[in-house]
């Protein structure tokens, strides 16, 4: 993140031949040194609600675009060292795919992402159960989690870029959690190549909320392979081994001479294929990392991860609030998926890195709570900063 960093000013006199050029120019051109937002339509869900399809650009050219169903990220394009600008997440062309077949590309996850025990948890000794949709077990907010549900969007200008904000208010019982949720997701890319999403919700009962984000990302350019080649850094000395079905076994793990230290950074593919009971489990990189916070406030930044592209120069670090990271590799995608431009996503084409409370934190009373009770705001903000190495 580049926080300290302010846009360079131009002297008066190349203001001033600036304005002289710009006459005659559409607005569009005229903003070229500002963030701008644009909104057009992206078709309709079977029950005739309208999908709209937001573009954000920043002053540097990156640009990002956003639909209201599931807050889908739908492509990020951010330059290699050559300043080539290329997409660097998967997806599909047109709604129909996210209706079809959407394992999560580019969508807001929530209630609760990751998984919950049989879906079952108790809170103040009464017990709730809700959707299973991932065998026996509750994953990424159910049958229809938040990533499939129209959110409201409304544009807005920051000071140094442009941000969206996503409303869902998720009815009492919705996949069979308790209490209304106001959930609101903002998404801002900044000049500073910065894109930020800041989860905020408010119940008026008590429920577990864990709300992240589940892009996947390829930074050779969608489609350009698999994701083995990427080097990963992750700033976690533990992390949460799991069972046959995801779900932790309560364990705070060391890394320590296990495939899973990344303290260092590492090609995601130098051990993906070790002979460890946690990779078959995934099978792969499926697991939460525990993010070393040291001293830092439940409100403060830390950098959990950076990624670094060897072929293109592309380098993604990842800040969060958060005290946990999913770092899946991608190893449930077979070829059975055609997306954007005819691509088939096959394995381990594209990675994740979903800032998050642990898995399962209901059932395991040594994790930190995910329960929001009525009064308090949840808050939490993550922030995926783009920029180049080499080139
Ligand atoms: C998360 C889960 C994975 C898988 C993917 C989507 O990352 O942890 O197990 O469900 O979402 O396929």
């Amino acid at each position: 993140m580049k926080n300290e960093r302010s846009p360079a000013g131009p002297s008066t006199l190349l203001t001033i031949l600036f304005l002289f050029l710009a006459v005659g120019c559409t607005d569009n051109q005229m903003n070229q040194d500002q963030a701008v937002i644009a909104k057009q339509s992206f078709g309709q869900t079977p029950e005739g609600v309208s999908v709209d399809l937001y573009t954000m650009t920043n002053a540097n050219g990156l640009e990002v675009r956003a639909i209201t169903y599931g807050g889908i990220i739908v492509s990020v394009r951010v330059p290699d060292a050559a300043g080539q600008l290329e997409d660097v997440v998967l997806g599909y062309d047109s709604l129909n795919g996210y209706l079809e077949q959407n394992p999560y590309f580019g969508a807001i996850i929530g209630r609760y992402g990751n998984r919950i025990d049989e879906g079952r948890f108790a809170i103040d000794g009464e017990t709730y159960q809700l959707a299973t949709n991932n065998g026996s077990n509750h994953l990424h907010g159910g049958v229809k989690g938040f990533d499939k549900v129209v959110w409201d969007a409304t544009p807005v200008d920051t000071k140094n870029g442009v941000s969206l904000v996503f409303t869902y208010t998720s009815p009492d019982g919705e996949e069979g959690y308790p209490g209304t949720l106001q959930a609101r997701v903002t998404y801002t890319l900044t000049n500073d190549d910065d894109l930020m999403f800041d989860y905020e919700a408010t119940t008026d009962r008590e429920t577990p909320v864990n709300l992240t984000q589940h892009t996947y990302f390829n930074l050779a350019g969608d489609g350009e392979g698999d994701i083995l080649g990427h080097e990963l850094m992750i700033n976690a000395d533990a992390f949460t081994p799991v069972d046959e079905t995801l779900i932790p076994l309560g364990e705070i793990r060391p890394v320590e001479n296990t495939p899973f230290d990344f303290r260092q950074p590492m090609p995601i593919g130098s051990r993906i294929g070790d002979d460890s009971k946690q990779l078959r489990r995934g099978p792969g990189y499926d697991h939460n990392f525990v993010l070393n916070r040291n001293e830092a406030g439940a409100d403060s930044l830390v950098l959990a991860a950076r990624v670094t592209e060897p072929t293109s120069g592309r380098v993604m670090e990842v800040y969060t609030t958060e005290p946990g990271l999913q770092f899946y590799s991608g190893n449930f995608l077979d070829g059975s998926i055609a997306g954007k431009n005819g691509v088939v996503y096959e394995y381990r084409t594209g990675f994740c890195l979903e800032t998050q409370h642990y898995p399962d934190s209901p059932n395991q009373p040594n994790f930190p709570s995910t329960i929001l009770r009525p009064g308090e705001r949840y808050f939490t903000r993550t922030v995926y900063s783009f920029s180049v190495e080499g080139g």
